[in-house]
């Protein structure tokens, strides 16, 4: 495995590089966007597949659709470049339920008393607070999975939490990024050989699941009773006429009163 030879503040980036899943680290003390660079080196065919792009802190952090990520000091973010989707052989779909649901399985390894779930389809919750997010972004040469976890950081936002606060103590950067690179590729591995126990796996996991929901899907400001995953990794929505299977929506939100 090949890494830069960059000092990092919070990660022992020399444990990191034992990782058996990865054969490029790329190490900044300081980058604008992990996404964005990990695009850029993709398109070039500059590093060996899968690569991690790691950094202490990031400027520009990008979100979905039009947001900013904003990671203050303490907080966990990096960019996972895969293979392109097809060489993978896993749907997005499945690729982006898979990251969501193994920063959930890794927070809770750690702290199994939290109530942690995905809100579909990879945004992870602390009760009713975004704990983290996921931004995946594609290109001809492969697959940018970026994550976003607000790990000892303070969070300003009432929407929003991080793990120390929940916690009242911070967890070492290197240990949480350790475990859940485990997870991420154990998790794209069932996905691919089964996505069937995958999905089942995952479903408990998934916010507000029998519960009235709304979004925006191609433009239109949709409700229905969220009745589970389809075999893609889909939202199963049921609304008066009928069921809808969706794959791509935004600002989904709970219509139930006590939401
Ligand atoms: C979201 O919830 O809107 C997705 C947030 C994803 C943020 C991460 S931080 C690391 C990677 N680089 C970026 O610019 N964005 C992702």
């Amino acid at each position: 495995m090949k890494f830069n030879n960059e000092v990092s503040k919070i990660f022992v980036l020399t444990r990191l590089a034992k990782s058996p899943h990865l054969k490029q680290l790329l190490f900044r003390e300081e980058m604008e966007s992990t996404n964005q660079i990990g695009l850029g080196l993709l398109e070039s065919s500059e590093l060996a597949l899968p690569a991690l792009i790691l950094c202490d802190s990031q400027t520009a952090g990008r979100g979905r659709g039009a947001n900013q990520w904003e990671s203050g000091t303490g907080s966990l973010t990096f960019s996972l470049l895969l293979p392109s989707a097809q060489d993978s052989e896993i749907p997005i779909t499945l690729l982006s339920l898979a990251s969501g649901w193994s920063i959930r399985e890794t927070i809770l390894s750690f702290a199994p008393e939290l109530d942690v779930k995905i809100k579909w389809p990879n945004d992870v919750l602390i009760g009713n607070q975004k704990v983290a997010g996921v931004l995946i972004q594609t290109n001809t040469k492969g697959v940018v999975v970026g994550a976003g976890v607000n790990l000892n950081n303070k969070v300003k936002l009432e929407t929003a939490t991080s793990l120390a606060s929940e916690l009242q103590n911070d967890i070492h950067h290197t240990d949480f990024l350790e475990r859940l690179l485990e997870r991420l590729f154990e998790s794209f591995e069932l996905a691919r050989v089964n996505s069937e126990e995958f999905l089942s796996a995952c479903e408990d996991s998934i916010a507000w699941i029998g519960q009235t929901i709304q979004m925006n899907c191609s433009g239109k400001r949709i409700s229905g009773t969220f009745l589970g995953l389809d075999r893609n990794g889909g939202i199963r929505l049921r609304d008066k006429l009928e069921t809808k299977f969706i794959y791509s929506a935004s600002d989904i939100r709970n219509l139930e009163p006590e939401n």
